[in-house]
């Protein structure tokens, strides 16, 4: 278990939200012919909470009939990963024959995004794509198969845009490493 900082920590911005936003618009981009101009509905799944600030901006660029689902996970405590994956919001629907968009803010050992995968998968989606904002490549433990990503990133802890340190710094319009946790 991770120690509780004292707040406020020291930050360095690292991505600007314009930076983002641009980005984001290139990732609605890329990810739309991948399911439309198909009429049926993409259901978009949101990875709560870290995900709900890069979810809002991306759905609101894809052009197509979308379902708003959520989930929730835990897997952290601090900044640490327990490893442990356990679902502690579920969808509220069935996904069998459809077609699903994953939304993860970050991917940093793969574990979550991964159990996330083979989960989704075991309720039949007809088409599962997953997106992540950030990928840290250096800390990845396991496979994972991400087919869309809006920044890779170093091997540190970032805030901000919707992901926090010990539920503090999401409300950031940018995205910041942290730089000492004393
Ligand atoms: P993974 O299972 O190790 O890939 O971790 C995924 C989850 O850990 C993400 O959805 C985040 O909630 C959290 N996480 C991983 N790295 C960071 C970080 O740098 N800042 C904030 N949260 C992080």
């Amino acid at each position: 278990m991770a120690q509780i900082a004292n707040l406020p920590l020291r930050l360095s911005p690292y991505l600007s939200a314009e930076k983002i936003q641009s980005r984001v618009k290139e990732l609605a981009r890329e990810i739309s012919p991948h399911f439309f101009p198909s009429s049926e509905p993409l259901i978009a799944v949101c990875v709560l909470k870290g995900s709900f600030m890069f979810y809002s901006d991306l759905i609101r660029e894809l052009d197509g009939n979308i379902e708003c689902e959520f989930l929730a996970v835990s897997s952290y405590s601090g900044m640490t990963s327990s490893g442990e994956v356990k679902v502690t919001l579920d969808l509220n629907r069935a996904i069998e024959g459809k077609n699903v968009l994953l939304v993860e803010d970050i991917v940093d050992t793969g574990l979550t995004m991964n159990f996330l995968i083979q989960w989704l998968k075991s309720r039949k989606p007809k088409n599962l794509k997953t997106v992540a904002l950030l990928l840290k490549p250096d800390a990845l433990k396991t496979k994972c198969d991400l087919d869309f990503v809006g920044f890779k990133i170093p091997n540190d802890f970032v805030v901000g845009y919707g992901l926090d340190y010990q539920g503090y710094y999401r409300n950031l319009p940018y995205i910041a490493q942290v730089q000492s946790f004393n």
